[in-house]
């Protein structure tokens, strides 16, 4: 007998205990409970009723989706969902915590539900990929109609339990405990007289326009194939007998198993939860982090400020002059302003955080009892220096000392202070308030309850935490270098920005490499160029690029770049005077320009990222592939069905992207040098994903 489900009788009702922690996933061992349990129920003397609940945290959070992509272990999860159903028996669940996907579909297998408030229920196939695949797609338009079910199939997103009951999902909602709830409500049911209700004997739902939901689907899903899919299979829930629906639906689940975007998602779903489980970290503890300070309120500085506000800690925020203490107060403010707006704090939240957690200086001493201090100066070596000398002079012994800086070199910085081993790099992305990605680098000398608190900190502002070897850029910022380098390769060669940007947004970026620079500020990169000629004494290089912003488009905010945004951003156009600037490049340095497929310009882009991406995991700044895949999900708008640039190499093949590396290098042999990282994989025939596995 299996002892993931305990067995106990309760009067006339036998208890089912699902014990998988963390979560309950349905696991095999579990599905072989819950049969054989569903057997000994039945021949339990007296029983009239099940009762069905979950230990510990949740009711049941699905699938167990290791599993996936494993020999398919018998009784399969549909089989015990129709089991339960199909029991002579009274089938009761009561939920607590999460029921989700599997979890949701058995107690829809259920004959009737009752729910704690806090409860949640979902169908979140879709963020791996997949549509719900034991019965769900069948049963739930049952219960709700195919409208809500589709929203919740398609979406995957969670529903509390006053709503799902409103949708008919949960028949009751009471407080307590789920057990005690369960069993009063079972009992209830039993001295009532009701009778069994299997789902899958209700009405066929009422048909919608197919076609239309589908298309719709499917072009919100961005290239993302499987919600559409699940609005295929709801159909089949109206058109078809109950077992039929569920033979359709059985298929499309195992063929979206099988396809590269349910690996791509099952690959970020367990890689954005291994990416700050690192080894070194296991039993070190984090110093204690309530006030932070931060200096530098522009656009970064306040983001951050903003995160650290909302997370619940105290924040100083230094500037240079009162003035620009006024305005980064005011930024703070309206960042504060719309976390309200979205319902993400109260309007008590919100006036607490202003009249006490926050507090604006403009004298160092300010921050003398600061747990940790985060830098976001101007991105200038000179600059961030004396910001340091100055922090290690008045910080508390013990305080951490951050820089935000996009590529400057912590190491460099830590050593105008007495204290490197308390100095690393928290690199957020902007709007730091918003971006999920938080680089924490890790200097030479940073010590390791330091990197532990890094990623504490991290976890407590809700975000997904990289560690990051120093090097120009890190992670992010030195791939981006690299594969924008790649685009402007094409453009000289014949591609528009616009095809760029049109293949890569068919490819899954939300947006391609020159719209991103149109959003971000032309004018950033172009102060880069400028200096760094100046820095290499270069003098009267301009480039179309630079000529763009010579005219004063400095993209988005001046209403033309790349595009041109008179009709709103969403209506883009292309800016006529870009291709006639890039044309006039190209003649000057006698480019001989050709055409460009979509297809070619994906294979050009991703190799430059790959190739980028492998030299900075063989050079040990990231530490698994996985660290980098995470990087450009949460950072950079990499699609998440393709799971991240070495997934993606993984499974189009490292032989032929090899192979297309070594094409290009015969045009730029320094630029496109194979990544050493991925010559040894090729040759010895391995993956990333192995190097993943490693550990
Ligand atoms: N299978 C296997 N492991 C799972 C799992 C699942 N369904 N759900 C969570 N886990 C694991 C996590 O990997 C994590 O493991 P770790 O500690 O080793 O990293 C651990 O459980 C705890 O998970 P979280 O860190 O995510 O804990 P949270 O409390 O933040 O979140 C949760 C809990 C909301 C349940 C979240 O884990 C989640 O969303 N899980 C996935 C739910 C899901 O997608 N279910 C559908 C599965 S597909 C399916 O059911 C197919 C069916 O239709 C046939
Ligand atoms: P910003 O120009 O918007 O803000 C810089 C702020 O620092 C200004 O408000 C300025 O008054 C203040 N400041 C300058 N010198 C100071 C000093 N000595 N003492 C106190 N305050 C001082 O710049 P932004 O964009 O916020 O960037 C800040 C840092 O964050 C840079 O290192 C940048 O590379 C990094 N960064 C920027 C990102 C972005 O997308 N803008 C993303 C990630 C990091």
């Amino acid at each position: 007998m299996s002892d993931k489900i305990a067995y106990a009788r309760n009067g006339d009702i036998a208890v089912l205990t699902i014990q998988n922690p963390p979560v309950n996933a349905l696991g095999h061992a579990v599905r072989q409970g819950l049969m054989e349990r569903m057997d000994q129920a039945e021949a339990d003397n007296g029983v009239r009723a099940v009762l069905i609940v979950g230990d510990g945290r949740a009711f049941i959070a699905g699938a167990d989706i290791t599993e996936f992509g494993k020999p398919p272990m018998s009784p399969s999860l549909p089989d015990v969902v129709d089991r339960i159903e199909a029991s002579p028996l009274l089938v009761v669940a009561s939920m607590h915590g999460v029921s989700l996907g599997g979890g949701l579909e058995v107690a829809l297998g259920c004959h009737y539900r009752i729910a704690v408030p806090s409860a949640r229920i979902g169908l979140p196939e879709v963020h791996l990929g997949l549509i719900p695949g034991a019965g769900g797609t069948q049963r739930l338009p049952r219960v709700t109609g195919v409208e809500v079910a589709l929203d919740i199939m398609t979406t995957g997103r969670q529903v509390g339990a006053k709503e799902a009951a409103a949708m008919g999902v949960i028949d009751v909602v009471q407080d307590g405990d789920a057990l005690e709830n369960g069993l009063a409500y079972a009992e209830k049911l039993l001295t009532g007289g009701a009778k069994r209700r299997p789902v899958s004997e209700m009405p066929a739902p009422t048909a919608i326009d197919w076609d239309a939901a589908y298309d719709a689907t499917l072009a919100r899903g961005r290239g993302q194939i499987s919600p559409a899919q699940s609005v295929r299979a709801v159909q089949a829930s109206v058109e078809k007998p109950f077992n039929e629906g569920l033979l359709v639906e059985r298929q499309i689940f195992m063929d979206l198993l099988k396809s590269d975007q349910s690996k791509g998602m099952i690959h970020s779903f367990f890689s954005e939860r291994a990416v700050g489980n690192l080894p070194e970290l296991k039993g070190i503890t984090p110093r204690s982090i309530d006030h932070i300070g931060v200096i530098g309120g522009g656009t970064m500085g306040a983001g951050i400020a903003t995160a650290a506000l909302l997370s619940g800690l105290r924040v100083t925020m230094l500037e240079m002059t009162a003035d620009a203490g006024e305005a980064a107060y005011g930024r703070i403010a309206g960042n504060l302003a719309g976390a309200l707006k979205r319902g993400k704090i109260t309007a008590e939240q919100h006036e607490t955080i202003l009249s006490q957690a926050l507090n604006v200086i403009t004298d160092y001493a300010g921050l003398s009892d600061a747990d940790m201090v985060i830098e976001a100066v101007f991105e200038e070596m000179s600059v961030k220096k004396r910001v340091f000398i100055k922090l290690d002079a008045v910080c508390q012994q013990g305080a951490i000392l951050a820089t935000n800086t996009s590529y400057l070199d912590v190491n460099e910085i830590a050593s105008v202070t007495s204290r490197p081993q308390d100095v690393i790099g928290l690199h957020f992305f902007s709007p730091a308030h918003v971006m999920k990605l938080l680089e924490v680098v890790v200097a030479d000398k940073t010590a390791i309850d330091v990197v532990a608190t890094g990623f504490e900190l991290g976890k407590r502002l809700k975000k997904v935490s990289v560690r990051a070897g120093v090097c120009d850029g890190f992670i992010g910022n030195r791939i981006l270098a690299t594969y924008r380098a790649a685009a402007d390769q094409m453009v000289m060669e014949g591609a528009s920005p616009y095809d760029i940007d049109k293949a890569l947004e068919k490819f899954g970026f939300a947006m391609g490499p020159y719209a991103v620079a149109d959003l971000a500020g032309l004018d950033i990169g172009w102060a880069v160029r400028k200096r760094k000629r100046a820095e290499a004494g270069i003098e009267g290089v301009s480039t179309y690029a630079d000529k763009i912003c010579e005219a004063g488009n400095f993209g988005q905010k001046t209403g033309k770049g790349y595009y041109d945004y008179a009709a709103g951003a969403k209506a883009r156009v292309p800016n006529p005077e870009v291709m006639d600037l890039i044309e006039a490049e190209r003649a000057e340095f006698g480019s001989v320009s050709h055409d460009f497929t979509e297809t070619q310009i994906v294979r050009r882009y991703m190799a430059a990222m790959v190739n980028e991406a492998a030299k900075v995991v063989g050079e040990g700044i990231a530490r698994r592939p996985l660290d980098v895949d995470m990087t450009l999900l949460f950072g950079y708008g990499f699609p998440r069905y393709h799971g991240g640039p070495l997934k993606w190499a993984d499974i189009v093949g490292l032989p032929d992207l090899l192979s297309d590396i070594e094409g290009y290098a015969k045009q730029d042999v320094a630029f496109w040098a194979p990544a050493p990282l991925l010559k040894e994989l090729v040759a010895s025939g391995k993956t990333f994903d192995e190097l993943n596995k490693a550990g």
